[in-house]
């Protein structure tokens, strides 16, 4: 069923693709079903160009016959189209379960728009029941994450950091860097969080996402909702 809900959100958001659009391509299960509708309308004669947030992103779209460039080539984009984690009534965002989080900010942050599209399991009243990832350099990693554990607590919060992958094989992203799985059941202040974070020497990025999504599809049982911050 969230496969079907999270096409149809896809699908919606594909329909909001105009000719010769620039488009940030987002990561994840639900933006694969993008990539599907895009490729269809691109098939049908469809003039866009996009750059993708993930390897993985990119080898997809390549094989369905998207034309591609780099944010290096075209730095401004007109329209992100990608998944969240989460996301709250202001469509404040967690992204990165898919470890895509890094490319996925700074394709979003070019973006003059960004659509989300999720089912509707991931609307919440407030963030942080989904693990926060955080994304940091390997060097000093356990300097690091007792800086991170020293600001989660100044904010109140818990203290529990996973390495994704564990310490013998942790997950390494398209940067080269390891993710930290912050369990933070509810941010309350979710803007001192992300200041606090980005502060911290090897801390290269979170994912919280705000102040970048400008609109939501979701979809569930009653169709497909719009949802504006
Ligand atoms: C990838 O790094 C993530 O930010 C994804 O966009 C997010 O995890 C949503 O993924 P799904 O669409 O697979 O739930």
């Amino acid at each position: 069923m969230s496969d079907q809900f999270k096409q149809e959100a896809a699908e919606r958001a594909a329909e909001d693709v105009t000719e010769g659009m620039r488009l940030g391509i987002g990561t994840g299960s639900t933006a694969e079903f993008f990539v599907q509708a895009l490729a269809k309308r691109v098939a049908g004669g469809l003039n866009i160009v996009g750059v993708p947030t993930s390897e993985r992103t990119r080898d997809l779209a390549t094989e369905l016959g998207i034309k591609l460039t780099t944010l290096d080539e075209m730095p401004q984009l007109d329209l992100t189209v990608d998944g969240a984690d989460e996301f709250d009534p202001e469509l404040a965002l967690i992204k990165g379960g898919g470890g895509a989080l890094l490319r996925e900010k700074i394709v979003a942050a070019a973006s003059e728009r960004m659509i989300v599209i999720a089912d509707g399991s991931k609307e919440v009243d407030a963030l942080g029941r989904f693990p926060l990832p955080i994304e940091v350099v390997p060097f000093g990693l356990e300097a690091t994450r007792r800086a991170i554990v020293t600001v989660l607590s100044d904010l109140g919060l818990p203290d529990v950091l996973v390495l994704r992958g564990g310490a013998s094989q942790p997950f390494v992203t398209d940067g080269g860097h390891f993710i930290l799985d912050a369990h933070l059941e509810k941010i309350s202040d979710v803007k001192a969080l992300a200041t606090r974070l980005v502060a911290i020497p090897g801390v290269v990025e979170h994912g919280l996402f705000i102040d970048l999504a400008t609109k939501a599809y979701v979809a569930g049982t009653d169709g497909v909702k719009t949802v504006l911050p």
